[in-house]
């Protein structure tokens, strides 16, 4: 395989759309579910067993030198945002079966196993369900999510049914994390630092922490001809000083972020005061305490607009990571194996803003991660997301380079 041909199976998993206009695949849609099954075949044809979860994930396996071989797991997810671009999680789950293609062409067995995961949902877009394959693969599942509703009323318990799964088998998605050597994540930079500096390839040194919540403000709803401004509780003017307060605060520099992408109005209609809005609040932070002191200012900030306003505050929080810190053995292994094959030396070496499925693998194994430069000026959850035909080869002879050499940590003595 070559860089041609990744990008031209990832335009080609892109068709498989929940919607003709743009590109948005989400959690057990038809869409999502056509493209689990070109995964499932292109695992095959490249020589491997495939399995899928009780969750979804689509899980293709090639087997070591020997039995009993501990496991490196590699893998990205298939779900996307909406509108978004054909290469988040798409391109890792692509290279790393792009790589064991190559191994097989050469026949060529490891000191390891090599699992690649495709993750079923990793943004939750469709259920507020960020992670939750990778969770439920590394931790076991939060049955509580089974019943989380989508936008048309739909649990996720009953969304499982459609496409064949059992709810009440979700646990037996939870692996023992005891069989991984690792997990490598190659994913798609989603942002300019690549591009900016003239690299192909980076390795992640960490991840950044992240919490999402989602807020109700409850106002009064009333006549718009009617009720005079001071009298008013309107829940969207509400949330729009609230959306502004945390654009303010979460601009307060370095690696601090915060986004509200989502706004709800029940019942909007032109000629009535909203009295109830839904919004999305998605905060992040390189370090812990740089969450934490922001997400606090800004729920203070909020509960004060709340009580100004006379409207009610609701909130619940539906994810939470930590910062994740990539393990120095295998960022100094992927960095080896870039250097080896894209002459760049040494290896850029940078964090990530975006959160990954290696943030939750993290909790239970070495975590190591590539990314691969964007092009279109670094633009990612844009359709206009785009990688280079060169630079998906580049990271395809990268990764090679680093499964034909790997063996698990101990097996070298701790810390080689
Ligand atoms: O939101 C993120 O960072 C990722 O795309 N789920
Ligand atoms: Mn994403
Ligand atoms: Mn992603």
């Amino acid at each position: 395989m070559d860089g041609a041909e990744i990008i031209a199976w990832a335009q080609s998993l892109g068709r498989h759309s929940d919607s003709p206009e743009h590109y948005t695949r989400t959690l057990f849609t038809p869409a999502h579910q056509a493209a689990a099954r070109q995964l499932a075949d292109w695992m095959r044809a490249a020589g491997m067993t495939v399995r899928v979860d009780a969750v979804g994930n689509v899980i293709g396996r090639y087997e070591g030198a020997e039995p009993g071989a501990k496991t490196l797991l590699m893998g990205s997810h298939f779900d996307s945002v909406r509108n978004g671009g054909k290469y988040d999680g798409v391109l890792g789950i692509l290279l790393g079966i792009g790589c064991v293609a190559e191994l097989n062409r050469r026949g060529e067995r490891l000191p390891v196993a090599i699992e690649v995961a495709g993750f079923s949902d990793e943004e939750g877009a469709r259920f507020q369900t960020s992670f939750f394959s990778s969770r439920a693969m590394a931790h076991g599942f939060d049955t509580k999510l089974l019943d989380k509703r989508d936008a048309a009323g739909v649990t996720l318990a009953d969304a499982m049914r459609e496409v064949g799964l059992d709810p009440a088998r979700v646990a037996e998605a939870r692996i023992d994390p005891s069989t991984l050597a690792g997990y490598v994540e190659v994913h798609i930079e989603q942002g300019p630092v690549l591009l900016n500096e003239g690299h192909a390839l980076g390795v992640v040194t960490s991840i950044a922490a992240g919490a999402k919540h989602m807020i109700t403000v409850t106002g009064e709803a009333g006549h718009a001809g009617t009720v005079p401004m001071p009298l008013r509780h309107d829940a969207l003017a509400a949330t729009a000083e609230m959306v502004l307060a945390i654009e303010r605060r979460c601009s307060a520099g370095g690696s601090l972020v915060g986004t509200v992408g989502i706004v709800e109005v029940k019942d909007g209609t032109g000629n009535v005061i909203p009295g109830e809005v839904r919004f999305s609040i998605d905060v992040r932070a390189g370090e812990k305490e740089t969450l934490d002191k922001a997400r606090d200012d800004v729920f203070a900030e909020l509960d004060a607009i709340a009580r100004r306003r006379g409207v009610r505050l609701e909130g619940n929080r539906t994810h939470d990571v930590h910062p994740v810190a990539c393990a120095p053995w295998l960022q100094d292994r992927i960095s080896a194996s870039i250097e080896r094959t894209a002459g760049a030396r040494p290896a850029r070496r940078l964090p990530s803003g975006a959160g990954h499925d290696a943030m939750v693998m993290a909790e239970v194994t070495d975590v190591g991660m590539m990314f691969v430069r964007c092009g279109a000026g670094g633009v990612s959850h844009n359709p206009a997301e785009t990688v280079s035909r060169e630079d998906a080869g580049l990271a395809l002879a990268a990764l090679v380079d680093l499964v034909r050499g790997f063996t698990p940590l101990q097996q070298r003595g701790a810390g080689q």
